[in-house]
């Protein structure tokens, strides 16, 4: 994994920002200038005056070497370290150098008031001075990101950049929606907000994400309300529901309020559920904090409560005013979540996004191990695919079905279970069954299929108990997808893409549910 190299300017922050990015990464971070000084076992000041700055130049650049030869490491550079040329040769061969850029005239401020450590620093005229010097040098990097920000929009400036993720406008019946994948989702929400004149902001959110996240959000909005139900399937119902509009009345919301649903796929459907019912319907916007939220529920305007076991069997299309992608957020899934979302993209990629499906596919172990900038790029790709399908077929009478790829067995291993088996893990097991109907179909030929299946079966990780298809069948009529009471498989199909088909038989669908 390629190494993070922080430079710039004296006092622009490069050892906060690379504790902030090693947080976020959960990768270590070194201070060049700190390793350097327990060599010494002086300070750098010290080492300059008795030995000068060419002997600190050249165990300068010793130490570079050794740190360059690590990988995944986040590196807080020197001020002065990338003004050799075959420094910045070293770094740019083990990773990607980030210039941390500042006008002179606030690093002087900053420095003014504390001088004593920098041996750099004789006067603001000489400081400046050298500041132009090095300009070039600096400038020789792979990005440039804008210091003045606090250490965390820094940080997120950075993970954007590596990413590689863009805001895109998703049109989805007619009306042009912004969806934001982004590192500083709290803040850009407050941007968004401040534009419009709500009367009241309300978050809705559950007990995980409002202990892991809740605190940044409520720090960008401090005015804003929290609602916080219970995390899980059995929170997505009715009753709930009416619990949460009893809330809201309580709390005087009206109709020119804003509710936020902050979570995952669970909270973004009950939270733009209840928006678009209470009082008839009042402004929402979306956070999605889990990557199967990110991937696949955030963007798409569907809305649903669960009824007993049945799953989202109630509920309306509704568009929220504004989609963001918490990108930071995902760095607290557990692998699991990951995995769960990873299997979502790849159908997303199957269907209608090749390059993504391949590019889950090199990445695979990456992926699976938490790489976060990898995680945020198919996160913003995934939904922009999915975007483009709902843009196509917003009301779900065509195209958008090749989605449900996976859904209809998968919905029934979640009923059978209970729930106790996670939506992402049952689609897993729901697109080997219809990936090995395919094959033997001969819809899809068998060596692309047992590719997919085994890459499948790695993203959902260890196999666990499924209904048969005698228990299945019965589940199955419920799927929404059903018409004229017949129950409606998504198949893959080299030629047409996808096929759906009604005749699977009990026999049929068993063998491949013992393929699994
Ligand atoms: N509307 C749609 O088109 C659509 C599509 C797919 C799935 N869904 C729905 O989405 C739900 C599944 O999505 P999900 O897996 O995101 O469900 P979820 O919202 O239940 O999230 C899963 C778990 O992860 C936790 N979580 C969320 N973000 C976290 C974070 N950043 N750090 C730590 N924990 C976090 C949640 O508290 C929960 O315990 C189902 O209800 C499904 O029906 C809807």
């Amino acid at each position: 994994m390629e190494n993070i190299f922080l430079t710039g300017f004296m006092g622009v922050g490069k050892t906060t920002v690379a504790a902030e990015l090693a947080n976020l990464l959960k990768r270590p971070a070194v201070d060049l200038d700190d390793l350097l000084e327990k060599d010494f076992g002086c300070s750098i000041t010290e080492f300059f005056t008795a030995h000068g700055e060419a002997t600190f130049r050249q165990r300068e650049t010793e130490l570079l070497e050794k740190v360059a030869d690590d990988d995944g490491l986040i590196v807080a550079t020197g001020g002065g370290l990338p003004v050799s040329k075959h420094n910045r040769e070293i770094m740019r061969n083990s990773g990607q150098i980030v210039l941390l850029d500042m006008p002179f005239d606030t690093i002087a401020e900053r420095l003014e008031k504390n001088t004593t450590s920098r041996p750099n620093w004789k006067s603001r005229d000489d400081a400046k001075k050298l500041f132009e010097s090095r300009k070039t040098a600096y400038h020789d990097c792979d990005f440039t990101v804008d210091a003045t920000q606090p250490p965390e929009d820094v940080a997120a400036q950075i993970l954007q950049k590596i990413s590689g993720v863009e805001p895109f406008t998703a049109d989805i019946d007619g009306v042009k929606l912004p969806v934001s994948p982004t590192f500083k989702a709290p803040s850009e929400l407050a941007q968004a907000i401040a534009k419009k004149q709500y009367s009241a902001v309300v978050f809705i959110t559950d007990d995980n994400v409002a202990t892991a996240h809740l605190p940044r959000y409520r720090h960008a909005l401090p005015h804003a309300i929290s609602i916080v139900i219970q995390s899980g399937e059995d929170s997505k119902t009715l009753q709930q529901a009416e619990n949460v509009y009893r809330q809201l009345l309580q709390l005087n919301i009206g109709r020119d309020a804003l509710i936020v649903a902050i979570g995952g796929g669970l909270i973004t459907d009950f939270g733009a559920f209840i928006a678009a019912t209470y009082k008839r319907g009042i402004d929402f916007m979306l956070v999605s904090t889990s990557l199967l939220g990110c991937v696949d529920a955030v963007v798409g305007g569907k809305t649903a409560v669960n009824i007993a076991h049945y799953k989202n069997q109630v509920g309306l299309f509704a568009l929220p005013k504004a989609i963001f992608l918490d990108l930071a957020a995902l760095a607290t899934l557990p692998e699991q979540r990951i995995r769960e979302g990873l299997v979502e993209a790849y159908k997303t990629g199957l269907v209608c996004a090749y390059s993504l499906r391949r590019f889950i596919d090199e990445n695979l172990e990456r992926l699976v191990g938490g790489d976060l900038p990898l995680i945020a790029n198919v996160a913003a790709r995934s939904a922009r695919a999915k975007a483009e399908v709902v843009h196509q077929d917003f009301r779900e009478k065509g195209l958008r079905k090749i989605l449900n790829l996976g859904h209809t067995y998968g919905h029934a291993v979640e009923t059978w279970s209970e729930e106790r088996i996670s939506h992402g893990l049952c689609v897993a097991q729901g697109m080997i069954v219809a990936m090995y109907i395919a094959m033997k179909r001969h819809y899809i030929d068998a060596d692309l299929a047992d590719n997919h299946m085994e890459i499948i079966r790695l993203l959902r990780g260890p196999s666990f108990p499924v209904p048969s298809a005698e228990e299945a069948f019965p589940l199955m009529m419920a799927d929404k997808k059903n018409t004229n009471a017949k129950i409606t498989f998504i198949l893959p199909h080299t030629k047409e893409r996808f096929k759906l088909v009604q005749d699977i038989t009990p026999a049929e669908l068993q063998s491949a549910i013992d393929a699994i």
